[in-house]
């Protein structure tokens, strides 16, 4: 019988990609905390509806990359392709913001789209995000852009350019969207199959196809169709961009995958990441989403990073942390009489160190070779004849310890290490 792979496009997280996965989780709910942003989390799956209606059913997530099933019972369920949907659902079910506008929340959860796989795109990946919801002001456009920035920057992740556009109101788009019918309809016959059907469903769609290019680049602005309204709206959020020195870029056909935004829409890019897989993440205002999932009108802006994708370019740039050694020291017997006593040891040692304990019946020399191959510094050899021995796996030096002088030893040796700066 052959070994049962894992399911294509998804990846395990293996102990030495550790601690990079939990700096960066780490570094991520720290610079939202100190924006006021408070950790919230959703089920891994949903009712079909929330997505086909928040998200949009002319979008390639809903249309194509969904993993919906039916359950026992008959419904429809969805594995979460994303978290802006749920985190709205769940501040607005529990009423959050009765209590103060706006909510502020944060976010890492797995996420599920059935696409193809390839280098930074998975079917299961994980998201870190914010969410700012029950307020409409630009400043709260230029917080979430600016919490997303000094993330990266904290991960000392450079070279990340911020693509800004405005999608403007609804009214705008619709206007946007006849101009766009207008234009692309005598050009039907030359357009790809996805194209034909994005001007049926969704002609904003249309800018996002990369075999059409060159009728991408001669389509009409939405610039061009934007409100007096619209337009204030985004100078507030561009000067508060500056105001916080944030440098971006005014990317004109800038749409996003998603159907819910209106006004601000951001991706962070970053040029290390090849082709359709640059974006590190996005985000933006999300306005008239609350009432597609069948609440009152309630605004919102946020955004959602690939941490799979951060992780790539961190890796690149050598700036995620390394794997450490699972231990310090191992309590090694050397004898099955010496377990008690090197439970005990090992216990009290747990104090000052990470320990792990071998108490197994493997040969004291196999247990020696193996604490060094896990990088331990030290090694306590319990069951001898000579009493404790403590044994410095870097220099082969050994020293006699009683139960009593255990601890100061050991705290000589790793604070030896620390000056000479020994991981
Ligand atoms: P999104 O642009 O669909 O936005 O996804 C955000 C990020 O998730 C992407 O830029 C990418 O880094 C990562 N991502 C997406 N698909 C994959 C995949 N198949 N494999 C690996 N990484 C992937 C959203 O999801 C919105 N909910 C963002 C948002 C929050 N808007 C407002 N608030």
């Amino acid at each position: 019988m052959s070994p049962i792979a894992p399911p294509r496009g998804t990846k395990d997280l293996l102990p030495d990609e550790a601690p990079a996965w939990r700096w960066l989780h780490e570094t991520h709910a720290s610079v939202a905390g100190r924006h006021g942003y408070e950790l919230i989390d959703t089920p891994m799956f949903e009712a079909t509806d929330l997505f086909a209606r928040g998200v949009g059913s002319g979008t390639d997530v809903v249309e194509k990359e969904m993993y919906t099933f039916a359950d026992r019972g008959g419904r429809s369920l969805t594995l979460r392709p994303e978290g802006t949907a749920p985190v709205l659902r769940a501040v607005l079910g529990a009423r959050l913001e009765q209590r103060w506008r706006p909510v502020r929340v944060h976010y890492a959860m797995a996420m599920f789209r059935y696409d193809r796989p390839q280098a930074g795109r998975q079917r299961q990946f994980t998201q870190v995000g914010i969410e700012c919801i029950g307020d409409r002001d630009p400043s709260y456009d230029a917080e979430v852009i600016e919490v997303a920035w000094r993330f990266m920057a904290q991960l000392r992740i450079d070279g990340i350019s911020l693509q800004l556009n405005t999608l403007g109101d609804r009214d705008d788009r619709l206007r946007y969207r006849e101009a766009l019918s207008a234009y692309y309809t005598p050009l039907r016959d030359s357009l790809c199959d996805d194209c034909r059907r994005r001007l049926e469903v969704n002609p904003l769609r249309l800018l996002e196809c990369t075999r059409d290019a060159q009728h991408v680049a001669g389509a009409p602005l939405l610039r061009d169709h934007l409100s007096g309204e619209s337009r204030g709206y985004f100078a507030d959020v561009v000067t508060h961009l500056d105001e916080a020195g944030i440098p971006y870029t005014h990317n004109q056909r800038l749409v996003r995958g998603l159907d819910y935004y209106a006004h601000t829409a951001f991706e962070f890019w970053h040029t290390s990441l090849a082709g359709a897989q640059n974006a590190l993440g996005g985000g933006g205002r999300y306005d008239g989403l609350a009432e597609e999932i069948g609440f009152p009108a309630t605004a919102g802006v946020g955004y959602a990073l690939g941490v799979e994708r951060l992780l790539i370019v961190a890796a690149n740039q050598g700036v995620a942390p390394v794997a450490q050694p699972p231990a310090q020291l191992v309590v090694c017997t050397a004898t099955a009489a010496g377990a008690k006593e090197a439970r005990k040891i090992a216990r009290h040692l747990r104090d000052r160190t990470t320990v792990i304990a071998d108490l197994s019946a493997r040969r004291l020399d196999k247990k020696l070779r193996d604490a060094d191959r896990l990088g331990a510094r030290l090694a306590l050899l319990v069951g001898l004849d000579e009493g404790l021995v403590l044994r410095n796996l870097r220099t082969r030096a050994q020293q006699v310890v009683t139960a009593d002088t255990v601890l100061d030893a050991v705290s000589a040796e790793l604070l030896q290490a620390a000056q000479e700066g020994v991981p």
